[in-house]
């Protein structure tokens, strides 16, 4: 259409490609298949509230089949397009203990395979809060026309392809990144299509917003609770006191930190000693995402992309975002 300003998602990956003449396409129709499964994933989600009415889950619906919780719902479905998919060789998920290899003759001869946490924030289904779904992408380190192997899903963030999530909110995006930068898509519901609607993303060098788990501040170390009194801290200059805003979906959380700047900390506690957030399946993600945006990310002691994984569903503390307010953070902390 002349003039037309709307690109959706896989035109935009489309011209992308394009811009490297040795690119197949298959990172393209990845993206285009955690898409469609995404929109599949989306359209549940919206009925998530109406549950009472159609039944809870665990119940029988209308068919005589049995309601699926809403992260298993996610799970299988993501893995069902990947599975049909030809670009990818194999998934590990959140949901999973171990990797799952696709064993068709496409799969086993395609160069990706795909990590993702289903659904992020679940405990905010009931309340109707912002959910998400996040993934990653990797270049597969096992030989073509074998089935993948544990080898291909453990490697460190720094060797992502692609990263990003999608925010079930207000509305649906997509936001995902690259090492050429970040791109948000917004689902144009009448189209059923992502649309690119918040272009290059930067997350800004310094934030005034810090999100955190604060009823959890006695079971931090010195360093993250003289932090947290400095963000409290009045100081004209500076326009502290910073706001607090936690919404206990990282997806929602990190959406945030992205647009509007500031840091989000799931620091180690006396108990849980690598904090809770999942490395290969949320930290890693969104720390190429916010690097890649210009931010950074920390464990407290290395960056978060340089963390050699030992298991799929290690855990990792994460002190993410703005760089002046994470660089703050990190001088606390140690
Ligand atoms: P998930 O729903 O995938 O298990 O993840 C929940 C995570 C993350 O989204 C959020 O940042 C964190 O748990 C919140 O944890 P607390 O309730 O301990 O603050
Ligand atoms: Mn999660
Ligand atoms: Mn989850």
């Amino acid at each position: 259409m002349p003039g037309r300003k709307l690109i959706t998602l896989d035109e935009f990956t489309i011209q992308e490609t394009r811009k490297f003449p040795q690119a197949t396409g298959e990172l393209s129709a990845i993206l285009r298949d955690i898409g469609l499964a995404c929109k599949i994933i989306n359209k549940q989600v919206l009925k998530a509230g109406l549950v009472d009415i159609l039944g809870s889950h665990g119940a029988t619906n209308v068919q005589g089949e049995e309601q699926m919780k809403l992260d298993v719902y996610a799970d299988q479905t993501l893995v069902n397009v990947l599975r049909n998919s030809s670009e990818c060789a194999g998934i590990a998920s959140e949901e999973n203990d171990e990797h799952i290899s696709f064993d068709d003759e496409y799969s086993l001869n395609s160069k990706y395979v795909v990590l993702f946490d289903p659904l992020d924030g679940s405990s905010n289904i009931d309340v109707n809060a912002s959910i998400g779904t996040i993934f990653s992408i990797y270049r597969r380190v096992s030989p073509l026309g074998s089935p993948c192997t544990e080898a291909d899903f453990l490697q460190p963030g720094n060797k992502l392809m692609a990263a990003g999530y999608v925010i079930y909110g207000s509305s649906t995006m997509m936001v995902y990144a690259t090492k050429l930068g970040v791109n948000g898509f917004t689902l144009e519901p009448s189209i059923g299509e992502f649309c690119l609607s918040h272009p290059s993303m930067k997350c800004k060098e310094n934030g005034k917003i810090y999100s955190i788990n604060q009823g959890n501040t006695n079971k931090y170390s010195d360093g993250t609770r003289a932090f947290l009194n400095y963000c409290m801290e009045e100081n004209k200059e500076e326009d502290r006191p910073y706001s607090h805003r936690y919404i206990g979906s990282m997806v929602a959380d990190m959406h945030r930190t992205l647009i509007k700047g500031g840091i989000f900390m799931y620091p180690a506690d006396k108990k849980n000693k690598n904090g809770k957030l999942r490395l290969q399946y949320e930290c890693n993600p969104m720390s190429f995402i916010i690097e890649a945006a210009g931010g950074v990310s920390s464990t407290g002691n290395q960056r978060v992309l340089d963390v050699e994984p030992a298991e799929l569903h290690q855990r990792v503390p994460i002190y993410i975002g703005s760089k002046k307010l994470v660089a703050k953070a990190l001088e606390m902390h140690s």
